[in-house]
């Protein structure tokens, strides 16, 4: 596989983030103050878009479980986050029983290092390699 054209770089300003499928792989294509960086679009921890999350500075932040990633290497920085769930007292108690427990439950699914692409710039174009 080689390296395909995705965006025009004028189409992601320093910052943000854009989802694109390439060759039926889901990619994310951020722009951290003019470099840019293509990771798979799945979070390793439980497959939320990541490219719906926040981006600070090369720190990429899932937008399910708060999972951080360096988007320059595809390092997971810090594993998900233990969420406590707000006043649950009119649900069903079953629900709240399987609720409270909801945020242990997510942080013992392992996530992993985030797959990252190789990118080139071509006058304007923005090329990933998806492998
Ligand atoms: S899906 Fe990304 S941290 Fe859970």
């Amino acid at each position: 596989m080689s390296f395909v054209e995705v965006a025009k770089t004028r189409e992601i300003p320093a910052g943000r983030m854009m989802h694109f499928e390439v060759n039926g792989k889901e990619v994310l294509l951020a722009n951290v103050a003019g470099e840019f960086y293509a990771t798979s679009d799945r979070c390793p921890h439980a497959n939320a878009r990541l490219s719906m999350g926040k981006l600070d500075g090369t720190t990429l932040i899932c937008p399910l479980h708060f999972a951080r990633f360096d988007i320059s290497t595809g390092e997971l920085l810090a594993g998900p986050a233990e969420m406590q769930m707000g006043d649950m007292s009119k649900l069903p108690p079953e629900f709240v029983q399987t609720m409270s427990r909801m945020g242990e439950i997510i942080a013992k699914i392992e996530a992993y290092d985030l797959r990252v692409y190789p990118v080139k710039i071509r006058g304007e174009k923005i090329l990933v390699n998806v492998l």
